[in-house]
């Protein structure tokens, strides 16, 4: 019997170098796509794939995270007094039971699969999710849910892929292909960062994941690699030479890549337009400035 993928860890440890000024006192992961921080889009994808408890590493700045997930005592006092409570209900209708949220840190931000293996204890023997919340999957299905059932047929670890012109690999993970239907691709190898030319495909990882435990034990022995940091995606080359599946998955959501100043103005653009009670009106508006 396959274990379930029951947990996801979210690495919000990173510098965001790329939103600066945004994010020298605020983690990327709090900034907001029309009324809701990244943090809880992730949550809420997460959810919705079936997730029940969820890792955070975090780095700087790491109370703006917390305090999301904690009740706002005086903030809900207040509304209750102004007799706000269809606001308090969707407040607390959010909130993560107690002792489903966990935190961990990670001192120094030594790169993603650093950040991932700070989490090796919280996560223990079983597979689990990774979601990079900068980046925003947007669709139907949603993304991590999508995934998690492919991985009931394929085992192994599997990763969203998209593909990419081939001047932009040195920005990403790619695969080394081995089979593709046009939708779920199996690969043999994976790259992180390779110039585009000697990049093994055009296929590149994108923040959603699901990784066997074993991998803890790989990100424990490597060196630091592309950019002096120790990446996720050297790990998960070890796990391919160890035996184990991998395979990427064409989702079906959109990726807005909210790492980035101009992906980040798209995303605001593109949920703000399909916003349920804004999108009419900010159609409307936007209109008056193209
Ligand atoms: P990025 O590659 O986007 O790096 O990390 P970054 O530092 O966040 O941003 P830039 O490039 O300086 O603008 C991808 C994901 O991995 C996490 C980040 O928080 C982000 O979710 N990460 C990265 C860590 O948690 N720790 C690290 O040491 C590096």
């Amino acid at each position: 019997m396959r274990k379930p993928v029951r947990k996801a860890v979210f690495p919000v440890a990173g510098l965001g170098t790329r939103l600066l000024p945004a994010t020298k006192a605020m983690p990327k992961e709090m900034l907001t796509i029309v009324d809701k921080p990244l943090i809880q889009y992730a949550i809420e994808e997460a959810r919705a794939a079936g997730i029940e408890q969820f890792y955070f590493v975090t780095g700087r700045a790491k109370s703006a995270i917390e305090d999301h997930f904690d009740v706002a005592f005086e903030l809900e006092a207040t509304l209750r007094e102004r007799g706000r409570t269809e606001l308090l209900d969707e407040l607390r209708a959010w909130l993560p039971p107690p002792g489903d949220v966990a935190f961990t840190r990670q001192q120094r931000p030594l790169g993603l699969g650093h950040a991932v293996w700070c989490a090796r204890h919280l996560v223990g023997d079983e597979p689990f999710a990774v979601l990079l919340v900068d980046d925003l999957m947007v669709g139907d299905p949603p993304c991590l849910k999508e995934m998690i059932d492919t991985y009931r047929t394929t085992g192994g670890n599997l990763v969203a892929v998209v593909e990419v012109p081939r001047e932009q690999t040195r920005r990403y993970g790619v695969l080394d292909v081995v089979s593709d239907d046009g939708t779920l691709v199996e690969a043999r190898g994976v790259v992180e960062k390779p110039d585009p030319e000697v990049a093994p495909s055009t296929l590149t990882i994108i923040g959603r994941y699901i990784i066997q435990p074993e991998i803890f034990g790989h990100l424990a022995e490597l060196k630091p690699g592309s950019g002096n940091e120790i990446q996720l995606t050297d790990g998960l080359d070890s796990l391919i030479s160890q035996g184990q599946p991998f395979h990427g998955l064409r989702v079906a959501a959109r990726r807005y890549d909210c790492g980035d100043k101009l992906g980040y103005l798209e995303a605001n653009v593109g949920l703000g337009l399909t916003h349920p009670t804004l999108g009419p009106a900010f159609r409307r508006l936007l209109a008056t400035y193209i």
